[in-house]
């Protein structure tokens, strides 16, 4: 199959769909690889080296006219113009979020198929590794923000021998929080953890021992830890749902002055009420003495390694995909929930519950 990989247009995104180890992966299987000139230059991959895996290097046009594209991120306005020819489509979309991009994308016949409704056992296997990574920022960014010439308290997360380690509360043990807490933990820091899942927090003990924490979500536990916190990470998710506040202003300004808080839940609207969305250009904002941090893209700001994170996902699926076209979508049960449009239609339900008068 011929496989365009554009380069992400997307405001400070340089992540890219292809690294050149996927592209060697599928060259070696007998598929054709076109990499848009510059694509990879952000993630750390230059031209030179998609053409030792086999790439050839093109325009942006000659990208998009390939039979499958592969990206990272949904289609922007200034590309709908590309998705004119039938053709295969493989990137993250989020169409829940936007109906400008779904309408594009049934008027323009592609069959789409998003990363993050690909589902295995209940898993969404190419959002874990997101996820991961962002868990992982979420410490490293507040470590930084607690420096004092940053605006925080300038308290050290780890302390030293005869200095109190920092103090960090992690709401929400899934994915993200469980990252979170092995960097913290892996720092030194005290660490608290809440989850409203007792199972979940059974499996974290067997984790983490005594090392963390591990306290069931109630208003009562929450005010005792977060008023005590140097630094708390939001890391809860509920399914289709805008997360619940579980930490309100009150709250909030009880905290220690320079305290730092990470919502990392903030891109399905945050779980701590003073948190609003922020940028890597502009990341922090101080309200009632605490630094706030609501970067929605958080993996934006490691490209080279979200890239390959991303690619360790998403290659066996490409690959699938460059082999047997459509089929694979029978063959492949986790692959077959991804499919988002196909011939003109809405596929998956969550989007036709989302916008049932496009059914
Ligand atoms: N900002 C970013 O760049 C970025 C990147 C990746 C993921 N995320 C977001 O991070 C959030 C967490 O993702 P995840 O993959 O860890 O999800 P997950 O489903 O693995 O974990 C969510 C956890 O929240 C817990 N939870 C639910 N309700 C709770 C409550 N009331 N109190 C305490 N805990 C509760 C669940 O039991 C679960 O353990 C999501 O909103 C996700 O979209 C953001």
């Amino acid at each position: 199959m011929q496989i365009g990989v554009p380069r992400e247009i997307k405001n400070l995104e340089f992540r890219v769909g292809l690294s050149p180890s996927s592209v060697r992966a599928l060259t070696e299987q007998g598929h054709q690889v076109m990499v848009e000139t510059n694509a990879g230059v952000g993630a750390g991959f230059s031209n030179t080296d998609y053409h030792a895996a086999g790439a050839a290097i093109v325009t942006a046009a000659e990208a998009w006219q390939q039979a499958m594209v592969v990206k990272v991120k949904e289609p922007l306005p200034k590309e709908y113009d590309y998705l004119q020819t039938e053709k295969l489509l493989f990137t993250y979309l989020h169409l829940a979020a936007s109906r400008e991009l779904t309408e594009a994308l049934m008027r323009s016949g592609v069959s789409a198929i998003a990363y993050e409704t690909v589902e295995k056992n209940n898993r969404r296997p190419l959002l874990t590794p997101m996820s991961m990574i962002a868990g992982r920022l979420s410490v490293q960014f507040g470590a930084r923000f607690l420096e004092k010439q940053q605006g925080g308290s300038g308290v050290l997360l780890g302390g030293i021998p005869g200095v109190s380690p920092g103090h960090v509360v992690v709401l929400g043990g899934g994915i993200v929080g469980t990252e979170a807490t092995k960097m913290a933990v892996g720092l030194g820091a005290r660490v608290t953890l809440v989850d409203i899942n007792l199972d979940r927090l059974n499996q974290l003990e067997e984790l983490f021992g005594a090392r963390v924490q591990l306290l069931y979500s109630n208003s009562a536990n929450i005010e005792t830890a977060v008023s005590q916190a140097d630094l708390l990470i939001g890391a809860v998710l509920v399914p289709g749902q805008r997360p619940p506040t579980l930490v309100p202003r009150s709250l909030v300004e009880k905290m220690p002055n320079g305290a730092v808080i990470i919502d990392v839940a903030v891109d399905q609207g945050g779980c701590i009420e003073t948190i609003r969305p922020t940028s890597h250009s502009e990341p922090v904002y101080i309200e009632a003495g605490v630094l706030h941090y609501g970067v929605a893209n958080m993996p934006g700001a490691v490209p080279r390694t979200a890239t390959e994170a991303l690619n360790n996902s998403t290659l066996p699926y490409v690959l699938k995909l460059a082999n047997m076209g459509l089929k694979a979508l029978d063959k492949d049960n986790a692959l077959a929930e991804g499919l988002n449009v196909l011939n003109y239609q809405l596929m998956h339900p969550a989007v036709k519950a989302t916008f049932p008068d496009l059914v």
